[in-house]
């Protein structure tokens, strides 16, 4: 296994010459320590197979959800590119920086992810890292932000987008993955991470409603919070090649997709690691609960990030 730090960026090393679907427990033994030191690996030309990705999550835990594409393309084979489209406002969405399904009561602990099919262009994904963020911060706005909680709701998200799906039900809710009908999750801004007990900010696009602050003020300090963090040192983005693939922790990262032109197909494998319990249920949720199995899934294969 060769291990390359990625320059310039307080995280993330590129990993080679380590088969990932075959290695030994010695093998995964080093690449589960330097994942949890470095927060995202790249494996370049890794081509995994469909088992072959699930597996490899299966390695670093549950599965919130097994391998699903992340796609403009429909089930209908159709390129889905209008503004307005079911499918691109989804994909439009994961263009704001995030923490992978902190709206369930279990927020993901981190993804698989691969590149099938790649625009010629843009369509890069970026990564920022929020334990160097709150490194960053004074004490006195470190000691500020960890008493404070915010709700993370994919409703609040999309909305305040413009992404929300047309499709609604009498009861307000939509028959997509996240939209559920629970306790919106309240969540820590500051997030102890389980193995490493080191803080990171936890912010993103689904964080709304400081408790305790009226909701301008609190959209001003996650507005502000978010930008100053997802910059450099802090952010890497990756230009894909087919073929490539990822896996990120999603407790201590954020991240986004970023434009490309939607005429152009694109098709990228999604395999969705899940949180523990123990340390990424809300801290208004009970039980581990989640939205039962009869939940639509998006018919064009999109998903919430
Ligand atoms: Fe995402």
């Amino acid at each position: 296994m060769k291990v390359q730090n990625l320059e310039g960026v307080t995280f993330g090393s590129v990993v080679t010459e380590l088969d990932i679907e075959t290695m030994g427990d010695s093998e995964w033994n080093d690449l589960y320590e330097l994942w949890i030191d470095r927060a995202l690996l790249v494996f370049p030309n890794a081509f995994l197979s469909d088992e072959g990705q699930d597996q490899f999550a299966l390695r670093f835990g549950d599965l919130e959800f097994p391998r699903a594409a992340i796609s403009n393309i429909g089930k209908d084979d159709k390129v889905h590119f209008e503004d307005g489209d079911e499918v691109v406002k989804s994909l439009r969405g994961n263009e704001g920086w995030h923490h992978d399904s902190t709206y369930m009561p279990i927020q993901a602990k981190g993804a698989v992810f691969s590149a099938e099919i790649v625009p010629e262009s843009g369509a890069d994904t970026g990564w920022a890292d929020m334990r160097a963020a709150y490194e960053e911060l004074d004490s006195d706005t470190q000691e500020r932000l960890a008493n404070l909680n915010a709700y993370h709701s994919l409703y609040y998200s999309q909305a305040r987008s413009g992404y929300l799906p047309d499709k609604q039900n009498e009861d307000g809710t939509y028959n997509l993955y996240g939209y559920h009908d629970m306790e919106v999750s309240l969540r820590p801004l500051v997030k102890v991470h389980p193995v490493t007990g080191q803080p990171n900010l936890l912010l993103g696009r689904h964080a709304h409603d400081i408790v305790g602050l009226d909701r301008e003020e609190s959209a001003k300090l996650l507005d502000e919070l978010n930008d100053w963090a997802c910059q450099p040192p802090r952010t890497y983005h990756h230009q894909w090649t087919v073929g490539d693939a990822v896996v990120w922790d999603n407790r201590r990262l954020q991240h986004r997709g970023t434009p490309f032109d939607m005429k152009e197909p694109r098709r990228m494998w999604h395999t969705r690691i899940a949180g523990d319990p123990s340390s990424e249920l809300a801290i208004n949720h009970q039980t581990d609960e989640i939205p039962s199995d009869d939940v639509e899934r998006h018919p064009t294969g999109t998903w919430a990030c």
